[in-house]
């Protein structure tokens, strides 16, 4: 006899959100694969992100299922975005009746996805649970710690995590330490990755050495200082070691006048494939966003941090990354002395590569 049928409503919006759950997914297939029938899932895809490089060729790439729900939502400030998500989403889950709403991260997407839910009572799977920057002027550590308190299952990646949580008063058996999503999702596409025609011919001449840079933060892309202080130092740094920076199109809006110099190589926001290559080729990372941070350490790369404080805190700890803030001079003297050293031994930090199976487990067992 198989166990009843569990309804999982995945909501999901923004571009790291779809690595996530890429990999949820595909447990989610493998375990109704094993027992044919006891597990469906629905996709619902916000609109937060919606330009083919920042979307779809994560969909294509890793193979996530087509949405079943596409709601078209993107763009305009937080409090009008979050809540025409929170009215759609709301008539989706009336609709579906799902068993489970399974959110990711910390974008205006997760938390319209466990505000919908809560509010209809059915419970909220939170991946990535317990992270914390203690930085409430961060949109996201506001979506962050909302999401955690409606939750039923918390999905942390780390002890830090699960230590976060139980200062706020969340623990028990709804808490888990699965591992990180992102190692699974690094470890199975890496074998599969290749550069695709938008970095090949720019990879193969760089072969020598050089460094990957991102920046979208809105704390970096919305203060003018803080974002020249950055365009600077990648310019500077990229006279001695060439910098590759896929642009987000927040901080393409924000360029104004600013102009990189030859080394200095501004590309359109790259596909999961590429990112992995550049991973994989780089010497090391500079980036403000969360998930880079971690994924410099899947692949041995130091990292500098072009912020002010980070939830990845077991990566600074440890000797991995630097926190680097947004002055170019402390960057640039922090790319010469910390990014060109060796990085520290690899440790397990994250787990084993197999979050996604434990989550999935989890929320077949507590429907
Ligand atoms: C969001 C998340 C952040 C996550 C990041 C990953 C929130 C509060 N922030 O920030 O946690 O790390 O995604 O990228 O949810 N835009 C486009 N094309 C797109 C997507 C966005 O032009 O495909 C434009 C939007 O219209 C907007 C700007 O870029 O003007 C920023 O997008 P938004 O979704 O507000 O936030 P992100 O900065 O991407």
């Amino acid at each position: 006899m198989h166990p009843a049928q569990v309804k999982i409503l995945t909501v999901i919006g923004a571009r790291p959100q779809f690595v996530k759950a890429a990999v949820v997914s595909r447990s989610i297939a493998d375990a109704n694969a094993r027992a044919p029938g006891s597990v469906s899932e629905v996709l619902v895809h916000t609109g937060q992100h919606y330009d083919a490089n920042m979307s779809d060729v994560f969909f294509e790439e890793m193979r996530i299922p087509k949405p079943h729900h596409h709601l078209g939502i993107g763009g305009g400030p937080h409090g009008a975005m979050t809540g025409r998500m929170l009215e759609a989403i709301e008539r989706v889950v009336v609709q579906e009746r799902p068993d489970w709403l399974l959110v990711y991260g910390d974008t205006n997407s997760t938390l319209a996805g466990a505000l919908a839910a809560a509010k209809l009572h059915v419970p909220v799977g939170h991946v990535e649970a317990g992270l914390r920057s203690f930085n409430r002027r961060m949109p996201e550590e506001v979506n962050r710690v909302l999401t955690d308190h409606v939750a039923a299952l918390l999905f942390a990646p780390t002890d830090v995590a699960v230590a976060n949580l139980a200062r706020e008063g969340v623990s028990g058996p709804g808490v888990r330490q699965v591992g990180d999503v992102m190692l699974d999702a690094a470890l199975y596409y890496r074998q599969l990755a290749r550069p695709t025609a938008a970095t090949a011919p720019l990879l193969a001449p760089l072969a020598g050495g050089f460094f990957l840079a991102t920046v979208h933060r809105a704390e970096n892309t919305d203060d003018p200082a803080r974002l020249k202080g950055i365009l600077d130092a990648l310019s500077e740094i990229s006279a001695r070691t060439p910098v590759i920076l896929p642009l987000h199109p927040r901080t393409r809006g924000s360029l104004g006048a600013w102009r990189a110099p030859p080394s200095l190589h501004v590309i359109d926001p790259v596909g999961y494939f590429d990112i992995l290559c550049m991973l994989q080729a780089c010497g090391g990372v500079l980036t403000d966003s969360g998930g880079l941070q971690k994924e410099a350490f899947f692949f041995g790369k130091r990292c500098l941090v072009l912020r002010d404080e980070t939830e990845w805190v077991e990566l600074v700890e440890k000797g991995f990354n630097l926190l680097a803030g947004a002055d170019r001079d402390r960057i640039v003297s922090a790319a010469a002395s910390f990014l060109d050293g060796a990085a520290p031994e690899a440790l397990p930090l994250y787990g084993d590569g197999h979050a996604g199976e434990r989550i999935v487990e989890a929320l077949l067992e507590r429907r």
